[in-house]
C-alpha cells in the first residue's frame, strides 16, 4: 500500500534516530517517495548524507539553505505528504508539537500539513511517564495525531523501562495499515448528517440543542480517509472539514435537513444519521423580534418536524444501507431497537448520557451498536475519531 505514496520523515534529536535510517530504508523499499525533516539536533545522532543517500532526496533541516538562500516552503511540504511520521519523536518535539512551537522545520510542517500525523516517541522512562509528557500525548491523541506507543526493555540510559521507539517493521505496518483502509470506501457515495437543528422563534431566537458535530464530522472525515464520496449535511456548529473530498451542506432547520437528504438519497450507498435533530418546531416564526410581555407566561404553539431517519427509510432500496443513532438517557437498548424498527435502519449506534464518556460536545463517545438481524456489539469509552472508525468497520463487515 506504501507504493508511490509520499511520506515526510521526521526524525528529532534522540538515540532512536538511528532507527529511522532503517525506517527510512524499509520505507524506500516498500516504494514510498520520502522526504526526510530533521531537526538541529536529530543531526547530532545520524548524518544527513547517510539519509540523502537513501532516500536520493536531499534532506531539509533549516528554513533556508545557507548557501543559496533556497527556502523550503513548509506549506507546500504539508501538502505534498499523504502522511507524516515523526520517529523518534522527543519529549521536546512532541511539547513543540502540543503548543505549536514552530522554531524549526519539523514543527512548521507539522503545522502546515493537511495528512494524517504518526508520531512514534523515544526517551526515557522517566520522562515518558512524567506528568507533562502524558498530558501532551493525550492533547495529541485529541488533535487526531496517531501515537505509535513506545515499547519497554533496556533504554539507552541501561534503565530498564517503557520509552524505547517501536521498531521500524511495526512503524511500517502501522502506516501499511493505514493506506489499506484508506481504500475500502472507494467508490461508495456515503451521506452524513451532523450536529444540531435550530428551529426559530423570532429573529433573535430558537430551539436548539447542545450538539457540537464533534460525532458526525469524525465520520465524514473517516469515511472521506478511507475514499468514499461524502456530502455531510450539517447544522449549525462551529467545527471545520478536514479532507478536502468532504462536500458540506450547512442547514439550520429540520426541514432543510430533510429536504437535501431527501434530494442525495437515491445517488447514496450509505446514510449515516447522527444529527440531533429537533422533534418540534415552533408553528410560526414571528417576523420581528417578540417583545417581553407583562403576562407571566406565553405559550409557543410547536408542530412536528419530518422524522428524516423515518422519511429516508421509507425510501431505502435493497443495496442501501441506514445507519441512525439513538441518544437516550433510560432504558436505552429497548429505544434503540425500537427506532430500528420504526425508522427501517440497519444499524444503531446507541449512546447514552448515563455515561460519562459520551453525549454531546466531548471528545469521547462510548456506543453500543445493534443492527436490525438482532447483533449487539459494546465497544469501549473512546475518542470520536476512534469511535467513527469502529462504526465504519462493523457497518462494512470489517
Ligand atoms: O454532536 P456531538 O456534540 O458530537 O454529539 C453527538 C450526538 C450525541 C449528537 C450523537 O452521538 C447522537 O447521539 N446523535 C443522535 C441524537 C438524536 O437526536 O437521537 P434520537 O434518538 O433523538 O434520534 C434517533 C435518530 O433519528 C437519529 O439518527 C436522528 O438523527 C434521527 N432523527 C431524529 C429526529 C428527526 N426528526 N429526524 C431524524 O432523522
Amino acid at each position: 500500500m506504501l507504493k508511490g505514496k509520499h511520506i515526510i520523515l521526521g526524525i528529532s534529536g534522540g538515540i532512536a534516530a538511528y532507527k529511522s535510517v532503517y525506517l527510512l530504508r524499509l520505507l524506500i523499499k516498500a516504494g514510498a517517495e520520502v522526504q526526510v525533516i530533521i531537526t538541529p539536533n536529530g543531526k547530532e545522532f545520524i548524518t544527513p548524507v547517510t539519509l540523502s543517500s537513501l532516500s536520493g532526496k536531499p534532506v531539509i533541516s533549516e528554513f533556508f539553505t545557507a548557501n543559496t538562500g533556497e527556502w523550503h516552503s513548509h506549506v507546500d511540504l504539508g501538502l505534498w505528504a499523504d502522511a507524516m511520521i515523526i520517529a523518534p519523536a522527543t519529549a521536546s518535539t512532541i511539547g513543540k508539537m502540543v503548543s505549536g512551537v514552530a522554531d524549526n522545520m519539523l514543527i512548521t510542517t507539522y503545522l502546515s500539513s493537511k495528512s494524517k500525523v504518526f508520531v512514534a516517541p523515544a526517551m526515557d522512562l522517566d520522562m515518558w511517564k512524567h506528568p507533562s509528557t502524558q498530558r501532551n500525548i493525550e492533547t495529541l491523541k485529541a488533535d487526531g495525531v496517531s501515537i505509535i506507543e513506545p515499547g519497554a526493555g533496556e533504554l539507552a540510559s541501561h534503565l530498564v523501562g517503557k520509552g524505547r521507539m517501536e521498531e521500524p517493521e511495526n512503524i511500517v505496518k502501522v502506516l501499511d495499515d493505514y493506506f489499506s483502509q484508506t481504500e475500502d470506501l472507494k467508490g461508495k457515495k456515503v451521506l452524513i448528517t451532523a450536529g444540531p437543528t435550530y428551529e426559530n422563534i423570532d429573529p433573535v431566537r430558537f430551539i436548539g440543542n447542545y450538539s457540537s458535530g464533534k460525532m458526525g464530522f469524525a465520520i465524514a472525515e473517516e469515511c472521506a480517509n478511507r475514499g468514499a464520496e461524502v456530502t455531510l449535511v450539517c447544522g449549525p456548529v462551529s467545527i471545520k472539514t478536514e479532507n478536502p473530498n468532504i462536500n458540506r451542506v450547512d442547514v439550520v432547520s429540520a426541514k432543510e435537513m430533510c429536504n437535501n437528504c431527501v434530494n442525495l438519497f437515491a445517488d447514496t450507498d450509505i446514510a449515516i444519521l447522527s444529527a440531533a435533530v429537533a422533534d418540534y418546531a415552533p408553528a410560526t416564526c414571528s417576523e420581528s423580534k417578540i417583545k417581553r410581555e407583562k403576562t407571566d407566561s406565553m405559550t409557543i404553539e410547536l408542530v412536528k418536524n419530518p422524522d428524516i431517519a423515518a422519511t429516508l427509510g421509507k425510501m431505502k432500496s435493497d443495496s442501501q444501507m441506514l445507519v441512525g443513532f439513538a441518544l437516550e438517557t433510560d432504558n436505552e437498548k429497548e429505544n434503540a431497537i425500537r427506532k430500528i424498527n420504526n425508522k427501517n435502519l440497519d444499524w444503531i449506534v446507541l449512546n447514552s448520557l448515563k455515561d460519562k464518556e459520551a453525549g454531546f460536545q466531548k471528545d469521547t463517545n462510548k456506543i453500543t451498536m445493534l443492527s436490525r438481524i438482532g447483533q449487539e456489539i459494546p465497544f469501549d469509552a473512546k475518542l470520536k475519531t476512534e469511535v467513527a472508525k469502529d462504526i465504519i468497520d462493523t457497518i462494512i463487515g470489517k
